[in-house]
């Protein structure tokens, strides 16, 4: 395969030789677009050495005998590896500041791309905002992966191992950023209406019952559904993660809210309940701020079920063809989540096991329980889990 390797300026741009060692011993042509930030990590002569060929750089150089729009039409694939901070913003609004960002823009391979970053940066809204609209149009992303960074500090940002990145260039399929098997507008004319996020539940006007739920997989879900075409209405509860370009979001923070907002959206061909709902609230929320009376002691809150969105949704008379919920548990997953499956009446129950860091945290191992059997996925990030689910509802409606 004619592969373009775009390095641009992380510390972790010396893996990236090694990942042109082995796709050029795995039969790959590789040629490669050092960026002023890449040349400050690794020399020009280290990347021609390896990918036996020129290096280009620069946008107006003379000597690029190649020009850019050529350099775009040349390859069948695209990586970016490492892509900063900086590079994702530039894919992600269109800008072309220097010869990488303008071949991305003019270039119609499908890109894979490998970030590598602080985590501060990587986590950061901005961020994360640019790789959802980078997913929402078709882009891979391979990594980044959680561990020791090059400061003192660890977290997700470090750049995927070149073995895996390598893997990952052969197993994604080309346009499909939302899932290997669907198409970019499998969904097309399907509604799809998600719930994410955790629910506030008021004990008082300036107290709330809630949970560790982030809203990242549920969100990813919403931006990897309208990746394939499908019209998304995403009913989200307080959440600090950006809302997912090209989806209709409607924020809530009660469990009751969610509830009426959702059937309010109906009809929907589709129904997928990620959000983490409170079970209980607060029977009577105070009017006035609770004090502290002297010797009075601790309040008892006396707590009233909430209702639930999927057995509802499930059951509702303009029921979505797929009713797909989520079932986090600590122990026996599949067991309960079977369990689930029939008490709820929905399609498939999405299980996870929530007693470590995935809560609130970027990776997920799921297992997929429909009446047909179970599925386990391998630990992945929310973003590729949301991917396989997208791409398995997909599926169903276009087989
Ligand atoms: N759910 C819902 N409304 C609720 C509670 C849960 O829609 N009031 C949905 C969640 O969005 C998820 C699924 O039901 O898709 C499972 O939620 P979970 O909290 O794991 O299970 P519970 O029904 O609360 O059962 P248990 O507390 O026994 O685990």
């Amino acid at each position: 395969m004619k592969l373009l390797v775009i390095i641009s300026g992380s510390v972790a741009a010396f893996k990236t030789l090694m990942f042109i060692r082995l796709a050029r011993a795995a039969g790959h042509e590789v040629r490669a677009i050092l960026t002023e930030g890449g040349a400050r990590f690794v020399t020009r002569e280290a990347v021609a050495a390896l990918t036996g060929g020129p290096v280009h750089h620069d946008l107006w150089a003379a000597e690029e005998s190649i020009g850019h729009i050529r350099l775009a039409r040349w390859p069948e694939r695209i990586v970016v590896a490492p892509a900063s901070a900086n590079m994702l913003a530039r894919m992600a609004h269109g800008l072309t500041t220097d010869l990488a960002s303008t071949v991305l823009l003019a270039s119609r391979a499908p890109v894979l791309v490998a970030p590598a970053m602080n985590p501060a940066m990587w986590e950061h809204p901005a961020t994360q905002a640019n790789v959802a609209m980078l997913r929402g149009r078709g882009v891979g992303f391979a990594g980044p992966i959680e561990g020791a960074m090059a400061e003192p500090e660890s977290g997700a940002g470090r750049f995927i191992e070149p073995a895996d990145l390598l893997a990952a260039l052969t197993e994604a399929r080309p346009g499909a950023g939302a899932g290997a098997g669907a198409g970019a507008g499998a969904l097309a004319g399907r509604h799809a209406l998600v719930t994410s996020g955790p629910t506030h539940e008021p004990i008082d006007p300036v107290r709330y019952i809630a949970n560790r739920s982030s809203g990242r997989q549920g969100h990813a879900i919403a931006t990897a559904l309208a990746a394939l075409g499908a019209r998304v209405t995403l009913v989200s509860g307080p959440v600090s993660v950006a809302d997912p370009a090209g989806v209709r979001v409607q924020r809530v923070e009660t469990a009751r809210e969610m509830l009426a907002a959702c059937e309010a959206a109906l009809p929907a061909d589709i129904f997928v309940a990620a959000a983490a709902v409170a079970d209980w609230r607060v029977a009577a929320e105070a009017t006035q701020k609770m004090k502290k009376e002297p010797g009075a002691g601790a309040p008892v809150l006396n707590m009233a079920l909430n209702p639930d969105i999927l057995a509802s949704l499930s059951r509702h008379a303009a029921r979505p063809r797929l009713v797909v919920g989520f079932a986090a548990e600590t122990e026996q997953v599949v067991g309960h989540a079977q369990a689930k499956l029939a008490r709820k009446g929905c399609d498939w129950v999405i299980a996870n096991d929530v007693s470590g860091d995935v809560m609130g945290g970027l990776e997920n191992r799921v297992h997929l329980v429909t009446a047909q059997g179970v599925e386990d996925w391998p630990r992945l990030p929310k973003e590729e889990v949301a991917s396989r689910i997208a791409a398995r509802i997909a599926k169903e409606f276009c087989p």
